[in-house]
């Protein structure tokens, strides 16, 4: 056991407690002392990274809110519906905590879209961020499962048919797809049994899990150090006598009060939201939800939530003919690997016997299995972005101004599909949406290839900052 310290004679109350509390519970001031106090920070983050924390307040306000509307809600088909207009008329403050709720949803994915930006204008996924990355992706997905799951709950038109879409999108799936979809749903149609195991999926195993990877998101951080607009790391320059990065600051008082600036901003707007426009225009809850599930009416649109829109829409781009092209592609992807790949011997072959066989695979399922693939492999791709690029910088402050086109272009395509995604299909919005994904999977897949040409800004051996 650790020698226990003495408080000196005399000394206030409170120094007494911090003795009395170090001497019995040391790993909480080292923890303290670890991520904030001795956090070294660089000191050139800009406001793009207000949005780490900000996640991390919407995750609070989600559970918090969480909690008090568990007490009135019922996890029943009968009585779901009538228990969410109990809680918005009957019981105190029951209409502040489910708007909050509801727009704390859409705020989370605000949020975690923007700092996924970040970390992607500035390569902070590359080495040795890897780790904090694909923990990252692990919780986008959680995200999106926790989601769609809660939007079940309400027991609307909306919440009822968008699980019926999605829950028979498994069923495409070959061999498994029927049971697994049943398995799902715990029904032959979405009904109570599906509402009562999204219910404790929502409330207990996807949030235990979410915060499992937050905890792990943010220890691999400081693990490894944060990056920073520049791309530099602050960890090679350090000070010769105290071993503290000369760029770095820490993080309390620093940043926590930095913080607390998005954090105000952020809250502004929030509450802007909650309580003037809370269904802000059908976006965050859509009026077809403020009708009862009825399984016998089937809604003349069914859209997910906008968060989900740029996967869809790839989902829905996924025709017999764009099929068709995904083949012709794969053909001559597998021929320019034949003929430029370096490959030697009997090797050379492999590429165009791999696109033969991808090529049949692709005609011998149904276009709709493959717009799952293609919706799913949308989210997995992002995994591999620390492997595909290859650029000899990180941030896009030192990559080629051309670099900054192709990313303004690749959010303009996501927004697009997005916006695609929420409309009901059309002849020219599918080829919109075929050309987007088209685009969308170039721009991860040849990145190994761009990411490497170009002139490159020589580097700063240190960080950018002026002081303001
Ligand atoms: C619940 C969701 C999330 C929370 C609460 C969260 C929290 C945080 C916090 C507090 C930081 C440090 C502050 C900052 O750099 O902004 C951070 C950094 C980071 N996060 Fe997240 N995060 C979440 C989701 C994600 C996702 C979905 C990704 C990517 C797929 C991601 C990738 C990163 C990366 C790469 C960093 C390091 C950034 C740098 O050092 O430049 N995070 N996160």
């Amino acid at each position: 056991m650790a020698e226990f310290k003495e408080a000196p004679a005399g000394a206030p109350a409170l120094t007494q407690a911090t003795v009395w509390l170090q001497n019995r519970f040391p790993t909480a001031f080292e923890a303290y002392r670890f991520h904030m106090s001795e956090y070294y920070a660089p000191k050139n983050f800009n406001w793009w990274y207000f949005f780490g924390s900000l996640s991390l307040l919407v995750l609070v306000i989600q559970i918090v809110t969480g909690i008090f509307l568990v007490m009135h809600y019922k996890p029943d088909a009968a009585k779901a519906f009538e228990s969410v207009e109990y809680i918005m008329r009957d019981v105190p403050w029951g209409w502040l905590v489910r708007y909050m709720h509801s727009t704390g949803a859409s705020a989370f994915f605000i949020c975690v879209y923007l700092h996924m930006w970040r970390g992607l204008i500035y390569g902070s996924y590359r080495k040795p961020r890897e780790l904090v990355w694909i923990f990252g992706c692990a919780i986008f997905l959680c995200l999106m499962a926790e989601a769609f799951m809660g939007y079940l709950l309400p027991w609307g038109q909306m919440s009822y048919w968008g699980a019926q879409v999605i829950i028979n999108l498994f069923a495409a799936i070959p061999f498994v797809g029927p049971d697994l979809s049943l398995l799902i749903r715990g029904d032959y149609v979405v009904g109570d049994a599906t509402l009562n195991r999204f219910f404790s999926f929502h409330v207990i195993a996807v949030p235990l899990v979410l915060l499992g990877l937050v905890v792990a998101h943010l220890l691999a951080l400081h693990d490894v150090g944060s990056n920073n607009p520049d791309g530099v790391e602050i960890k090679d320059k350090k000070d010769p006598k105290t071993g503290i990065p000369l760029d770095g600051i820490p993080f309390h008082p620093y940043y926590t009060v930095h913080d607390l600036i998005g954090v105000s901003v952020f809250l502004m707007l929030f509450t802007a939201v909650v309580f003037f426009a809370p269904e802000f225009g059908g976006y965050f809850l859509e009026y077809n939800n403020f009708i009862p599930a009825d399984p016998l009416k089937t809604p003349a649109h069914i859209a997910p939530v906008w968060y989900f829109t740029p996967f869809y829409s790839m989902l829905r781009a996924v025709t017999d003919d764009f099929v068709n092209v995904l083949a012709g592609l794969v053909g001559v992807a597998g021929v320019l690997a034949f003929l430029m790949g370096g490959l030697k011997g009997i090797w050379k072959f492999v590429p165009l016997v791999a696109a033969v066989v991808i090529a049949v695979l692709l005609k011998t399922f149904d276009a709709k299995f493959w717009g799952v693939v293609v919706m799913g492999v949308a989210v997995l791709i992002l995994f591999g972005l620390p492997w595909f690029d290859r650029s000899p910088v990180k941030s896009i402050r030192y990559r080629p101004n051309w670099n900054k086109t192709l990313y303004a272009v690749f959010i303009v395509v996501f927004v697009v599909l997005g916006y695609l995604g929420i409309q009901p299909p059309t002849f020219v919005g599918t080829l919109l949406a075929q050309a987007g994904t088209l685009f969308y999977f170039g721009f991860f897949l040849l990145m190994p290839w761009w990411s490497r040409i170009g002139e490159f800004k020589p580097v700063p051996e240190r960080v950018v900052f002026t002081a303001h």
